[in-house]
């Protein structure tokens, strides 16, 4: 990748991860890897704890599932490239965070619409949670490329983190300019092709609290007994009638996930003529989606038996060691500290 010297990206700790974490951001994720960048993956604990403070003990077990489903899709930590990071490790991204607070304001923050979203599910939002984009920003340019090759940093993620980023690039250039630096280079946004899973409900996004998700974990035959009650289309009553395609689950499914594009056009075409019934698509959709998670099953398998607490150490360090040195850049940049 081009003058992409760094990347950076993460998965709050809340909860196993499904097919919609890896249609919309894993897959990015592992393009990243096979590059030569430096890619750094944080365990999001901290931002965790902007909704789930009162759950210690699913913050503690999520750490550890979360590892086990980036190895079990193939996120490799054993790569020199590669690095598993734990958010509330790194000291001195919360010194940045505490830094980015005082220059962002709360009228910018109300106004992002996946706060504004994510704010009808919260009954009491904490003052984490209401500045937790501004502490996302930390996660970000903690590991500002100062002096290496390239200067980009590149953030792949899901669509809906795009407000964030466009909004952590906003603080990097406020901040820039408050302080006449370049320590921040504001980052570049990557959102994949299917930026968003449906639900196997037919709601709009596929989510572990919705309980309409197949977790990257499920067994084969939870996976098959997903499918097979999924929802489609809810005005077809018998194989016989015309189906409609637009919008249907169904297809939106194979589309992510079948590689073969003739196939799926075919059902497509049998399914508005009312000649394929739902049951035998859902039938070669398991089937799909199983030969996707099978290697994940088995890389899970031998990832249970790998010291992981010895990866996320490894990982949190190299990213402490760079968040140091951008930390003290900052910090001079705003003469904090006790004058010369
Ligand atoms: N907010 C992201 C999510 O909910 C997780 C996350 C935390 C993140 N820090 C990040 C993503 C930094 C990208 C960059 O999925």
């Amino acid at each position: 990748m081009d003058g992409i010297s760094r990347v950076l990206t993460g998965t709050r700790t809340t909860g196993e991860l499904h097919l919609g974490h890896y249609v919309g951001a894993l897959k990015l994720w592992l393009d990243a890897q096979r590059s030569d960048s430096d890619c750094f993956f944080l365990l999001a604990d901290v931002q965790a704890l902007t909704t789930h403070a009162d759950r210690p003990e699913l913050i503690r077990k999520s750490v550890r599932d979360v590892v086990l489903d980036w190895l079990a899709v193939g996120l490799d930590p054993t790569l020199p490239n590669v690095h598993f990071v734990l958010q509330s490790g790194v000291k001195a991204r919360f010194e940045l965070s505490q830094y980015f607070l005082m220059i962002a304001n709360l009228t910018e923050i109300r106004r992002n619409p996946t706060v504004k979203a994510e704010m009808k599910g919260v009954r009491y939002p904490t003052m984490g949670f209401l500045t937790y984009v501004v502490d996302q920003a930390a996660d970000i340019y903690m590991l500002s490329p100062l002096n290496v090759g390239g200067n980009e940093l590149m953030v792949p993620v899901g669509a809906d983190q795009v407000p964030h980023l466009e909004y952590s690039r906003k603080l990097a250039r406020r901040f820039n300019k408050a302080y006449e630096t370049n320590v921040f280079r504001p980052c570049t946004a990557k959102v994949g092709e299917v930026g968003r899973l449906v639900g196997i409900d037919g709601q709009e996004k596929m989510s572990k609290s919705k309980g309409n998700a197949i977790n990257l974990s499920d067994s084969a035959e939870e996976v098959t007994r997903k499918i097979m009650g999924m929802y489609t289309d809810p005005n077809r009553l018998r194989a016989t009638d015309p189906g409609t395609v637009e919008g249907n689950p169904l297809f939106t499914y194979f589309d992510a996930f079948a590689t073969d594009r003739a196939e799926v056009d075919e059902y497509k075409r049998l399914y508005q003529l009312g000649q394929i019934g739902d049951v035998p698509l859902k039938r070669r959709l398991a089937v799909i989606v199983n030969e996707i998670l099978g290697p994940m099953r088995e890389r899970r398998l031998k990832a249970e038996s790998m010291k992981l607490g010895e990866i996320v150490q490894e990982g949190t360090f190299a990213a402490s060691i760079i968040a140091e040195e951008v930390v003290t850049r900052a910090k001079e940049a705003m003469f904090v500290g006790f004058p010369e």
